[in-house]
C-alpha cells in the first residue's frame, strides 16, 4: 500500500516487440508480472516506439507488437485485472519524453552503459534515439506515477536516471511525480544461452539453437535440450562457474518440476546427461505448451485482441493525460 493515497501501489513494465518472447524472458520477468498483478495496480506495456531506435521492418514491428501483447495474456496477464496497451497508443509518452529530455543533461544519458554497448552493436546507424531511448522509459514510468518498475538488474541504471529525472522536476516545479523504486527479482532465474552458457539466453542471438522462445513446437524444445552444450564430465551436480551448462539445464528443470537442486542432483544420481536432457527437454515442454496453445489461440483472435488493446490504451490514456496535464501547466505550456 501506499502510505499516503492508502491505495494499491503501481508498478509498470514493459518489453519490446523485437522478436518473439523466450523462456528467459518468460521465467525472469513475465512469471514475476503475473503473480505480481493481483497485489498492485499493474500496467503492462509492448514498447513499440522503443524498438524503433534501431531499424526495423514495418510490418514485423507490427506483427510482433500483437504477438507480444498476445504472449503477455497467453502467459497470464489478465487484461481485466492488469492495463495492458501498447506504448504507441499512449501519446502521453511520447509527449512527457520532450519535457524530460529538456531536464536531462547531455553528460548524464551519455553515461548510460547500455547505450555504449549497442552503439557499438549497431554502429553503422547509432540514432539520436537511441541515445534517447531511456528518457523515453522514464517518460514510460512517470507518466503513470509508477511506484515500483520490475526489471533486469541491466535496466538499473535506467531505473536510477528515472528517480534522478523525477527528483529534479519535482524540485524545479513542484512536487509532481513518484520517485519510483526498481523492482529486481533477488535470485534471478536468470536463463542461459544453450549454446554459450556463460552469456545470457537472448532473443536476438544469431544462433537460434541457444534459445528456446515460447512459441516453439515440442520437437523444437526437446532437440534444443538435447543438442544444449554440456561440458566433458558425466555426473549431474550444480556448479555455475565449473559447469554452466549443466547448471542452465538443472536450473530451467528446477523451475519446470518444483524440485530443488539438491533433489535433482540425487534424482539423476547414477544416470548420464542423456536421461537427464531427455527429462529436462519434457519438463520444458510441459511448462511452455499450454502458454503457446493459449498463445495460438489469442493471437488467432485478432479483432478480440484489437478490442483488448483498445480498452488497455483508454484506461491508459485517462491516466497519462492527467499526469500530462499538471506537467505542462507547471511547465508553463500556455492551456488552451
Ligand atoms: N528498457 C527496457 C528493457 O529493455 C524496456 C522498457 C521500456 C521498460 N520502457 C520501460 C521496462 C518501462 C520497464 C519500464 O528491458
Amino acid at each position: 500500500m501506499n502510505k499516503i493515497t492508502g491505495q494499491k501501489k503501481t508498478i509498470l513494465s514493459g518489453m519490446q516487440p523485437t522478436n518473439n518472447l523466450t523462456i528467459g524472458q518468460y521465467f525472469g520477468a513475465l512469471k514475476n508480472w503475473v503473480e505480481l498483478q493481483h497485489d498492485y495496480d499493474s500496467l503492462f506495456c509492448v514498447v513499440d516506439q522503443h524498438a524503433i531506435t534501431v531499424r526495423q521492418e514495418p510490418a514485423n514491428l507490427r506483427r510482433r507488437s500483437l504477438d507480444v501483447a498476445a504472449m503477455y495474456m497467453a502467459a497470464g496477464i489478465d487484461p481485466t485485472v492488469s492495463t495492458l496497451f501498447i506504448q504507441s497508443h499512449v501519446p502521453e509518452h511520447a509527449q512527457l519524453a520532450w519535457i524530460l529530455n529538456c531536464l536531462a543533461s547531455f553528460g548524464e544519458v551519455s553515461r548510460m552503459t547500455q547505450f555504449k554497448d549497442k552503439s557499438a552493436q549497431h554502429a553503422d546507424n547509432v540514432t539520436v534515439g537511441l541515445f534517447t531511448y531511456p528518457i523515453l522509459m522514464a517518460a514510460d514510468i512517470l507518466v503513470y506515477n509508477a511506484d515500483l518498475v520490475p526489471v533486469g538488474e541491466d535496466q538499473r541504471q535506467h531505473l536510477e536516471l528515472t528517480r534522478n529525472l523525477a527528483e529534479r522536476f519535482n524540485f524545479h516545479y513542484s512536487p509532481t511525480f513518484t520517485v519510483p523504486e526498481p523492482f529486481i527479482p533477488k535470485v534471478g532465474s536468470k536463463i542461459m544461452s544453450l549454446q554459450e552458457p556463460e552469456k545470457k539466453m537472448s532473443k536476438s542471438d544469431a544462433n537460434e539453437k541457444s534459445t528456446v522462445f515460447l512459441t516453439d513446437t515440442d520437437a523444437e524444445i526437446r532437440n534444443k535440450i538435447k543438442r544444449a552444450v554440456t561440458d566433458s564430465g558425466t555426473d549431474i551436480v550444480f556448479d555455475a562457474a565449473k559447469r554452466p551448462g549443466v547448471a542452465n539445464l538443472m536450473t530451467i528443470h528446477h523451475i519446470c518440476t518444483g524440485r530443488s537442486l539438491a533433489e535433482i542432483e540425487s534424482d539423476f544420481t547414477g544416470l548420464g546427461y542423456g536421461d537427464f536432457k531427455e527429462a529436462v527437454g519434457e519438463s520444458l515442454v510441459a511448462l511452455v505448451r499450454p502458454v503457446r496453445e493459449r498463445y495460438d489461440a489469442l493471437r488467432a483472435d485478432e479483432d478480440g485482441l484489437m478490442n483488448t488493446l483498445r480498452v488497455g490504451a483508454e484506461h491508459a490514456r485517462e491516466r497519462a493525460r492527467n499526469t500530462l496535464r499538471k506537467v505542462y501547466k507547471k511547465t508553463g505550456f500556455v492551456e488552451l
